[in-house]
């Protein structure tokens, strides 16, 4: 007897029957970029498609995201002013806190997630208080603690701290508990590797650091086992949620958290991710859905209940137009 596993794959009405993994927009996370002023789109050159709003232009895409399914949105902000010590970032009218109070009235079925990080509001653009060329870890937490309140206190449903200080998120958990955010859900991009592929991003941020780099506090690619013990310490601290990034190239750290760990998991498909697949299928070297669907799918496969990705507004696009 030969063994036929062709039998289920002959039509598609038994392929979808056996499907393992699925992708639902629900499951999406669309990663915007807001700037200050009014009536500003501004196009970013290596993330064709994507644009930096203003906040009155962020009220419409928001609307359109939950018309169309999309779980949710992040939000990284472009201050009008940068110091050294990042004071823009917890203003009560900061960039990132009004456009929360904005998405929140505007589209409320939205989960309304913000980054808490703060390398877009530094002159020098690293992602703590630097002294002497050195990122210092402790006094960088107590700014972070600032943000995430200010960030809690405008409204957002989840912060997520991506700077991979050492002991933020315990530190985060105990400001928003003692400031009555008991409630507040914390998403740790716990794992977090120093990656060539955020290239665009901080073209799109405005947040290359001006010196050195992110190797000082951001995982070594080469480190698998570190990679798993920074968000199982994250999990111990109380973090909600569990983060790799960038995905496709970290799927084994993710596949190895899925089997460790009971917490939902997210992955990060991040900028130059997007800027790759955009590019090939721009030339017509990539059919465009079909390569996005099977990422977004082999994350997914991986172990990821939630994606972050900037495909999520077109691929409940091309989910409202199969339906
Ligand atoms: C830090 C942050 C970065 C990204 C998300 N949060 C940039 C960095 O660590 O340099 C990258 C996301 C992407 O590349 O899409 N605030």
């Amino acid at each position: 007897m030969t063994i036929r596993l062709r039998r289920l794959r002959l039509t598609e009405k038994l392929r979808s029957l056996v499907r393992e993994t699925t992708v639902s927009p629900r499951q999406l996370i669309q990663p915007l970029f807001v700037v200050e002023g009014k009536g500003q789109r501004q196009p970013i050159d290596s993330m064709p498609g994507i644009e930096r709003l203003s906040a009155d232009e962020l009220e419409r895409e928001a609307q359109e995201l939950a018309e169309l399914g999309v779980g949710g949105v992040i939000l990284f902000g472009l201050p009008a002013h940068k110091d050294e010590e990042a004071t823009s970032a917890y203003q009560p009218d900061g960039v990132v806190q009004r456009a929360v109070q904005v998405i929140k009235k505007a589209a409320p079925q939205l989960v309304v997630i913000t980054d808490v990080c703060l390398c877009e509001y530094t002159s020098h653009g690293h992602c703590g208080i630097v002294r002497d060329g050195m990122i210092l870890n402790d006094p960088t937490v107590e700014v972070l603690c600032r943000v995430a309140l200010s960030h809690a206190e405008a409204g957002a449903d989840m912060v997520a701290p991506s700077d991979m200080m050492d002991g933020r998120v315990a530190a985060i958990r105990a400001a928003l508990d003692e400031s009555g955010f008991t409630h507040l859900p914390i998403l740790s991009y716990s794992s977090k590797f120093a990656s060539a592929f955020y290239g665009p991003f901080r073209d799109a941020a405005h947040s290359a650091p001006a010196f050195g780099d992110r190797r000082s506090h951001q995982l070594d690619p080469a480190n698998f086992r570190e990679a798993v013990r920074e968000s199982l310490v994250d999990a111990q601290e109380g973090a909600d949620i569990l983060m790799v990034k960038p995905a496709l190239p970290y799927l084994d750290v993710l596949r190895e958290l899925r089997a460790r760990c009971d917490l939902p998991l997210a992955a990060y498909q991040v900028s130059g991710e997007y800027a790759m697949l955009k590019a090939a299928a721009q030339r017509g070297w990539l059919e465009e859905r079909r390569a996005v669907e099977e990422t977004l799918i082999s994350i997914r496969r991986a172990g990821a209940d939630i994606i972050l990705t900037y495909f999520a507004k077109d691929f409940a696009a091309w989910c409202r137009k199969n339906a």
